[in-house]
């Protein structure tokens, strides 16, 4: 048993990332979209289990405001806190960048997404009604952000 690791994601770990993107979203990225992951402004992380990638994170940053656009773990690794540690590290990242806020999007059917980010102090701060395909035909997405400097005043 290795010790488990967070680590920037990178252009190898593409394949990886994709096959859990593909299983575990409902409207997954293109691989295309995934690769914008390694532009400038942007940092990513994966969680290695075992030597295997189990989740990774997305985040974007834009003057001192930071995205997080994607959090995602495979369906058999769930609730053991891999999340958890991955918000951590991004929350973590903004803090040191001394960002004021972070902003993301979740879907309002994602109770789990959006129990995790409660759990990091994010707030509801809006609505994009219809934001999101289903299957029905749309759903709204709730916007919520976090405060970097109200936990560091
Ligand atoms: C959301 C997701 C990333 C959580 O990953 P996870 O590793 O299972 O989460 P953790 O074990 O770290 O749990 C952290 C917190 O998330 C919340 N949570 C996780 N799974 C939950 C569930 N099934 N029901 C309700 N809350 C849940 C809880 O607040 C939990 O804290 P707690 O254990 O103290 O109650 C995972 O379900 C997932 O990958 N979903 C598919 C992709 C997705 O929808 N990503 C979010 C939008 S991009």
């Amino acid at each position: 048993m290795q010790q488990p690791e967070i680590r920037i994601m990178t252009p190898g770990d593409l394949s990886a990332v994709m096959d859990i993107e593909n299983n575990n979203h409902p409207y997954p990225w293109s691989k295309q979209i995934m690769s914008d992951c390694f532009k400038e402004n942007y940092i990513s992380y994966v969680y290695i289990l075992d030597g295997e990638i189990i989740g990774y994170l997305v985040q974007t940053f834009a003057a001192d405001e930071s995205n997080i656009l994607n959090v995602c773990v495979e369906s058999r690794f769930r609730s053991n806190g891999f999340a958890d540690q991955l918000m951590h590290k991004a929350i973590n990242c903004c803090r040191e960048m001394k960002n004021s806020s972070i902003f993301l999007e979740v879907r309002a059917s994602n109770a789990p997404a959006i129990n995790l980010y409660h759990k990091h102090g994010f707030v509801e701060v809006g609505v994009r009604k219809g934001y999101y395909p289903t299957e029905q035909g749309r759903e709204d997405a709730i916007v919520m952000a976090l405060e970097i400097l109200a936990l560091h005043p």
